[in-house]
C-alpha cells in the first residue's frame, strides 16, 4: 500500500485537475525543456514514475508531437485501474508495446535503461525520497534526463498540509520540493529549477472546498477539524469563486 492511496480520492483529484491550470502550465514548461530532446535520438526510452491515469502524460505527448516510432514507454503506478487507464491513453503515442511496473527495481545491480525519467507531482508520496531519486537517476542512461515536478512551502496547498498536520501536532508525512533540493545537492547532481505558476479556480461552496481537502489529506482528514481548514481556505475566496494563484517547480537533472 503506498503512503497515500489515490484510489479512494480519485474523483477529488479529478476535480482538482479539472479546475486548475497546474497540468497545462507544467506541460508547457516540460515541453519547452524537451523541445530538442528528440534531435539525434532514434529511440527515446521514457519512464513515467507515478503516471496516475495518464492524463498529464498524454497532455505532454500531444505538445511534444514525437514520432510513435521513436518512443518506448514504461509506466509505473500503484493504483491498478489508473495504470490500466494510462496504458489505454498512452498506447496511441508509441508503436512499441507498453511496459508497466508495479514498483521500481532495487537500485544496486540495475541496468540503466531510460533516456528520460518523468515524475510529475509524485515524489511527495514515496517512502524514501533519497532512495527513490537515486534509483531514478541510476535507471537513466548517460546523456539522459530526470524531469521531476514538485511544490514546496510557497504553495498554498502545501500550506494547507502544514496547517492540517500542525493541528494534530504531527509533521507533514509527505516530502516537498525543499526536501528534493536537499537530496539533489547532497548527491551532487547538476540540476535546474523552473517555476510553473498556475491557478486553482472553482465556484466556492463547502462541498467544493471539501473535495480539495479530501484530495490533500486522504484518510488523515477524518482526524482533523474540517471547519478550521474550510475557514483557512476562505482567504482564497473572491466573491463566489475560490481562486488560488500559486506555484510549483520543475527540476531538470542532467545525467552525464
Ligand atoms: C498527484 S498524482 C500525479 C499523477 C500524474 N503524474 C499526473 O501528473 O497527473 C500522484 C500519483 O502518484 C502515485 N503514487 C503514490 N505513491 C506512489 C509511489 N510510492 N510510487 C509511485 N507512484 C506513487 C499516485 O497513485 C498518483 O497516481
Amino acid at each position: 500500500m503506498p503512503k497515500k492511496d489515490f484510489g479512494p480520492i480519485e474523483s477529488d483529484y479529478e476535480f482538482f485537475m479539472d479546475h486548475g491550470t497546474e497540468a497545462e502550465c507544467d506541460a508547457i514548461c516540460y515541453a519547452r525543456k524537451l523541445a530538442d530532446f528528440q534531435v539525434e535520438r532514434s529511440l527515446i526510452r521514457w519512464l513515467d514514475f507515478g503516471c496516475g491515469s495518464g492524463e498529464f502524460t498524454v497532455r505532454l505527448l500531444r505538445k511534444l508531437k514525437w514520432s510513435p516510432r521513436r518512443l518506448k514507454m514504461t509506466l509505473m503506478e500503484p493504483v491498478a485501474h489508473q495504470l490500466k487507464l494510462a496504458v489505454e491513453r498512452v498506447a496511441p503515442f508509441t508503436q512499441f508495446p507498453l511496459a508497466t511496473w508495479e514498483r521500481l527495481p532495487a537500485g544496486a545491480g540495475t541496468v540503466p535503461e531510460f533516456d528520460l525519467a518523468v515524475s510529475n507531482h509524485v515524489l511527495y508520496y514515496v517512502e524514501d525520497l533519497e532512495k527513490c531519486v537515486t534509483t531514478l537517476r541510476w535507471l537513466t542512461k548517460p546523456g539522459g534526463k530526470l524531469m521531476l515536478a514538485m511544490s514546496g512551502l510557497e504553495n498554498g496547498l502545501v500550506q494547507l498540509w502544514k496547517s492540517g498536520f500542525d493541528s494534530l501536532r504531527e509533521a507533514v508525512p509527505y516530502y516537498i520540493c525543499e526536501d528534493l533540493e536537499r537530496v539533489l545537492v547532497d548527491q551532487n547532481y547538476q540540476f535546474s529549477k523552473t517555476p510553473s505558476r498556475y491557478q486553482l479556480r472553482f465556484p466556492d461552496s463547502e462541498e467544493n472546498r471539501m473535495k480539495i481537502l479530501r484530495f490533500l489529506f486522504g484518510s488523515h482528514l477524518d482526524r482533523m477539524s474540517k471547519q478550521m481548514l474550510l475557514d483557512e481556505m476562505g482567504k482564497w475566496v473572491v466573491g463566489n469563486l475560490f481562486e488560488m494563484h500559486t506555484v510549483g517547480y520543475l527540476y531538470e537533472v542532467d545525467c552525464p
